[in-house]
């Protein structure tokens, strides 16, 4: 190599952001570059002729020592420093030999601020995930809605009509006909039809609310004994970690009531052999978080994306309405509701923003 090419090489590996070090073949130091004493917070001079070990904190595999003793290159290896400072600083490096002198160059990265951005874009991308989940939720409401008012037109009136003649001719069979249990039959259907559409309008529009100034904390605390005839013949334990002077919030109470009664009665049928069920809230700068959480049978996968569906339910006597209503109100509230499930431990999470509250 010409010695020009020799200078622009040497100007790189005093110049580049990553660690240089020239070993000799017992590993010592016989050269550093200066991201290497920047990083290390040593001189120059306080480095050269130093064993690499002695700046060392771990080396988990010991492949570092086998690299000189077996003369045995590294690839992309975490190896713990420790500056003079004391600072341990974790670098991933790689060590080639040079065959003819038996030095090892060793260079390394310090991975801290990638993983740290890593972290970042890994966080930005469940928000978006979990942005476009409350989106579809929305969506689906949005659409429900519109259908609600078209199932209403549709079915409502002919419904009506064939109520009337059900009536009219089940008047005419003597309570002790045979056919007077297949007219009553049909009569309760179609109650429970007319149920079912009114449930649904019902719970698809949007809620008008009527908002005052509420402590959440209280409307948690309402929901206990409204429950406690259910909890007791299931062998359920309410437990209540409310966290005192909550701030005060611009809410629908009973709506909100509605919600946290709903989620709670869930968390209780979920339960059929006894369990607890904690209700907690507590506040930050920006919400209200208040969580269920039960130890009941948990939420199969498959079933996460359908919960807040209008009608899915997985309970002989369940309407799978007590969702859809929560998610209406809440988000009419701009919260956010998130579940998370495994089994013996189910929460629902629901976020209230700060906006308009007041002080404690
Ligand atoms: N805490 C929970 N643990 C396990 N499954 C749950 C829980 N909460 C909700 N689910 C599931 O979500 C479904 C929908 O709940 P949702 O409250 O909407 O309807 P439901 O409870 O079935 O009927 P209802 O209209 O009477 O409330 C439930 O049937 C159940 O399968
Ligand atoms: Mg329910």
């Amino acid at each position: 190599m010409d010695i020009e090419k020799f200078r622009d090489y040497e100007a790189i590996i005093q110049n580049v952001a990553d660690v240089a070090i020239l070993l000799d073949g017992n590993g010592r130091i016989e050269r550093v570059n200066p991201a290497a004493t920047h990083l290390l917070r040593y001189q120059e001079k306080e480095l050269l002729g130093k064993k690499i070990e002695d700046f060392i904190s771990e080396d988990p595999k010991q492949k570092l020592k086998n690299c000189f003793s077996r003369k045995k290159p590294l690839y992309n290896y975490e190896v713990t420093f420790i500056a003079k400072n004391g600072k341990k600083i974790t670098l991933t490096i790689n060590a080639s030999l040079d065959p003819k002198k038996k030095d090892i160059i060793l260079s390394g990265r310090n991975m801290e601020k990638m993983s740290g951005l890593i972290r970042d874009l890994k966080n930005s991308y469940r928000e978006l995930e979990a942005t476009q989940e409350q989106l579809i939720r929305s969506e689906k409401l949005a659409s429900a809605g519109r259908m609600a008012a078209s199932v209403a037109h549709e079915i409502r009136n002919p419904l009506n009509v064939i109520s009337i003649a059900a009536q009219q001719l089940s008047k005419k069979f003597k309570e002790s006909s045979s056919q007077k249990p297949y007219m009553n039959l049909i009569i309760k259907n179609i109650e429970r039809l007319n149920y079912l559409i009114e449930e649904f309008v019902s719970s698809a529009r949007p809620p008008q609310l009527k908002m005052r100034l509420s402590n959440i904390g209280e409307i948690l605390h309402e929901v206990v004994p409204a429950t406690s005839e259910k909890c007791q013949s299931k062998k359920i334990k309410i437990i209540e970690n409310i966290k005192p002077r909550l701030p005060m919030l611009r809410v629908d109470r009973e709506r909100i009531y509605q919600a946290f009664f709903n989620m709670t009665l869930n968390g209780i049928e979920a339960m059929p052999h006894g369990g607890t069920l904690t209700i907690s809230a507590e506040s930050n700068a920006k919400f209200i978080k208040a969580r269920f959480t039960d130890t009941g049978e948990g939420i199969p996968k498959d079933d996460m994306i359908r919960l807040f569906d209008p009608f899915f339910t997985s309970k002989k006597e369940g309407m799978g309405l007590g969702l859809f209503v929560c998610y209406g109100i809440i988000s009419s509230h701009q919260g956010t509701i998130e579940v998370e499930s495994e089994k013996s431990r189910t929460v629902f999470t629901v976020q209230l923003p700060l906006i308009g509250g007041g002080s404690p």
